[in-house]
């Protein structure tokens, strides 16, 4: 059987955790969002949200892991009423990150064509074209799958060769590569905030991101993409957390390390806010238009706004190069932290070896991570990410909540916690486990499966859409099924 490793010190968990929460939410997802939603306003929104659902989630979490000493499904099997227990819970959650990590990781391969792209500044003038037409091969619909673009192919390859690398060992190995990971796209990301800063037009970009329209605080909406922000953000509802927390040796703290992660994440996203708006409005400065013009979030952020602005810029490839390595850097703990978590189940579960389970997970993301590189594959990675956010993780958060907070009890997961945290937890922490977020949670898997019945999602077909369905029905039927086979206990 795999021994246990575990962290070799506080640091290697802390730096996980942090390396798992920071990604491509924080550089490339927050800062839109924050605008979108009325700036400061959409900032003070987050810290209430990071405060009552986020960090309350993260210790329930940590707590989980640390208290059960294993993966997300082997410690929720250890809840039961009479003979019934919660594995699949667990199932279900690593499911739903998996899927994530699948797409997560097709962006990684585009950053890899990237690394080479910047080189000869490639894209030209036309950098949209060039990312849309040349590197993704796009087509017209979502069932016209084009193509296989073979760099993409070649680039996703990569990132699973360096995401098994770098867990070779678990812990062990994580527990290094992590100080690299974390450290580094933070050095980068400074860059970029002084770099853009300086330039022109910045602080019209500033303004725009930060200037609070307060009347936003009362759209439901708003409070919505808040949560789901936080959510994907802080890697929970994905089982990650758990396995993560499920390595720590005797004698380590749980609250402390909680919120030192959670501010850790928002503080990055809300750095990573000057950088991006900074550019943006130099940007807008050179074109001539207003900064509101120029918005843009995701894919085309990263692929078709940032190399705009890097051409522009001297020493263009070397800006290009360090750009798309804090991307890289940014990514790959987030994606390699879902496959030890993954991981961490089959081996608690099958006592496979680890090296098994990790090149076997890898290989089955690696090929289907091929959907996203065909012509239709920017459709697809949207229907899947408005799935996975809207339903798979707010499900997952919810039945945690219920399942620890009703069954368990969340007196006595309050009790452990306390008894190993540095700082105490009171009844606040209660309040949400109990109340607020399952509430929030639920509300809203209403409103999006309401709104879903109104109209298709981003206006796919409904033949398309029944894929983002499908696959969280087959995701709780599997982790029923997975949490059936063999009962052998650990
Ligand atoms: N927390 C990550 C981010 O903000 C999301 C993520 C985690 C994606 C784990 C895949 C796997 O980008």
């Amino acid at each position: 059987m795999e021994e246990k490793v575990y962290w070799q010190n506080r640091v290697a968990f802390i730096l996980a955790s942090m390396g798992s929460a920071i990604g491509l939410g924080n550089v490339w997802r927050f800062p839109y969002i924050c605008y979108k939603y009325g700036g400061g306003a959409f900032l003070f929104a987050y810290v209430v949200v990071l405060m009552l659902i986020g960090i309350p989630l993260l210790i329930l979490e940590f707590g989980i892991g640390y208290k059960f000493k294993g993966s997300a499904p082997y410690s929720l099997s250890q809840v039961r009423i009479g003979n019934i227990n919660f594995e699949f819970i667990g199932w279900f959650a690593i499911l739903v990150g998996f899927c994530i990590t699948t797409y997560y990781s097709v962006i990684m391969g585009w950053s890899f064509d990237y690394l080479f792209y910047t080189l000869k500044t490639m894209w030209g003038d036309a950098p949209k074209e060039f990312f849309y037409k040349n590197v993704l091969g796009l087509t017209d619909s979502v069932f016209n799958l084009g193509k296989i673009p073979w760099h993409i192919v070649i680039g996703l390859l990569l990132s699973w060769v360096w995401i098994v690398l770098s867990i070779w060992k678990g812990a062990k190995t994580v527990g290094k590569v992590v100080y690299v990971t974390v450290t580094l796209p933070w050095i980068l990301l400074i860059v970029f905030v002084i770099r853009g800063l300086a330039l022109p037009g910045a602080f019209e970009g500033i303004k725009y991101y930060l200037t609070p329209s307060w009347e936003k605080l009362l759209s439901p909406e708003l409070w919505q993409a808040a949560i789901s922000q936080c959510f994907f953000s802080l890697t929970v509802g994905f089982g990650v957390m758990i396995a993560y927390a499920s390595f720590l040796p005797p004698k380590s703290d749980i609250v402390n390390n909680a919120f030192l992660v959670g501010l850790a994440d928002a503080a990055t996203a809300y750095i990573a806010g000057f950088a991006v708006f900074s550019t943006l409005g130099y940007y807008a400065y050179t074109m001539g238009v207003s900064v509101s013009d120029v918005m843009k979030s995701g894919p085309e952020l990263a692929f078709c706004t940032y190399p705009t602005i890097i051409s522009k810029l001297p020493f263009a490839p070397l800006f290009g190069i360090m750009f798309f390595v804090m991307l890289l850097t940014l990514a790959i703990d987030s994606a390699f932290s879902l496959v030890e978590g993954a991981s961490a189940s089959f081996i608690d579960k099958f006592k496979i070896k680890r090296w098994k389970s990790n090149v076997g997970i890898s290989i089955i993301a690696f090929l289907l991570g091929i959907i996203y590189t065909t012509g239709a594959g920017l459709y697809w990675l949207d229907i899947m990410d408005h799935f996975m956010n809207n339903f798979g993780l707010f499900l997952a958060g919810f039945l945690e909540c219920i399942i620890i907070g009703y069954i368990y009890g969340s007196e006595n997961m309050k009790r452990f916690i306390n008894e190993v945290s540095e700082r105490k937890i009171g009844k606040w922490w209660n309040i949400s486990i109990l109340i607020i977020v399952p509430i929030s949670a639920f509300i809203l898997l209403l409103v999006s499966i309401i709104e879903r019945i109104k109209s298709p999602y981003g206006g796919y077909p409904r033949s398309a859409e029944a894929f983002g369905w499908g696959s969280i029905i087959l995701f709780l039927i599997l982790s029923i099924v997975f949490s059936r086979i063999t009962k052998e206990e650990k």
